[in-house]
């Protein structure tokens, strides 16, 4: 149980039709749990931008922000395998910049593997981070990086030419050797078809229960944030309201002197509190 999950058995799983679980985790202590929930991959998803710096849109997170998190989680995460989210503007610009900032995320945060969204060369960066031993997962369908540009965060291949260019991307994807494709906002039939066509496991978000395993924002599944909530995502738990009562009854308790009370303070032996009271009196 608590060996290193490598991506033999991820893609093992896929064979055996076990589904595979994927969570974000953005620091230490969350990351501590998830990890000890036995989940099969950890992400830390450029996610981090909304859910923990406040940010409105992905593509505002930097590398040196994504690398900060990423090292909090790897401190925590023993068994998961890790997959650090490359950010926007971090690998499109050029190829050779691409692998040298994939290759920080496996050198200076210790992540297994890197992701990074579609683009129009991202077949030629997987190939070079191949070249250079980084083990890729790719990311197709809505790709939320760039989404507003392209017209918005909408399901992607509903009609039957966007699905058929949704299907060459990840067979693309597969023939230059991502490890696994994260399937977003895409119909369930498409992810159910793409699925049964490629080798590699497909880890859907809003992509229906035919993927080869699934992914949420840890923070939406717990209730944590709820500026917005896309469809797919379901509440497993309303951490929340558990927090904001704790944080209330500290303030009142505060307020009020009971906090802290005797059992939450130092005392000090007599004789030495008198020496140092006749000193300053
Ligand atoms: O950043 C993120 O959270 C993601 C999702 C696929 C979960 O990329």
């Amino acid at each position: 149980m608590n060996e290193r999950v490598t991506i033999c058995q991820i893609q093992e799983k896929k064979r055996r039709k076990e589904k595979i679980v994927v969570l974000t985790a953005y620091d230490y202590s969350l990351a501590t749990l998830i990890d000890r929930c036995g989940v099969d991959i950890v992400l830390v998803g450029d996610s981090l931008a909304n859910v923990v710096l406040g940010l409105e849109s992905t593509a505002e997170v930097t590398m040196a922000e994504m690398l900060h998190h990423a090292k909090a989680v790897r401190r925590a995460v023993k068994r998961a395998f890790l997959v650090g989210d490359m950010p926007f503007e971090s690998y499109q610009k050029d190829p050779s910049q691409a692998v040298a900032n994939a290759i920080r995320f496996i050198k200076e945060a210790g992540c297994d593997a890197v992701k990074f969204e579609w683009f129009d060369r991202c077949l030629e960066v997987v190939a070079d981070c191949a070249r250079a031993g980084i083990p890729v997962m790719g990311h197709v369908g809505l790709t939320p990086q760039t989404a507003e540009r392209m017209g918005g965060f909408k399901v992607q291949g509903k009609s039957a030419a966007s699905a058929q260019k949704i299907l060459e991307h990840a067979l693309a994807l597969e023939k230059k050797g991502v490890f696994s494709l994260v399937l977003e906002c895409v119909p369930a039939p498409l992810a159910a078809m793409i699925t049964r066509q490629i080798k590699i496991p497909t880890i859907g978000i809003g992509a229906g229960k035919d993927c080869d395993g699934q992914v949420l924002v840890t923070h939406d599944l717990l209730g944590l944030f709820d500026l917005f909530t896309p469809k797919f995502v379901k509440r497993y738990a309303e951490v929340a309201e558990v927090m904001t009562q704790g944080i209330s009854r500290f303030c009142d308790d505060v307020r009020k002197g009971h906090f802290p009370d005797k059992e939450h303070s130092y005392s000090m032996a007599p004789e030495e509190l008198d020496q140092i009271k006749e000193k300053m009196w």
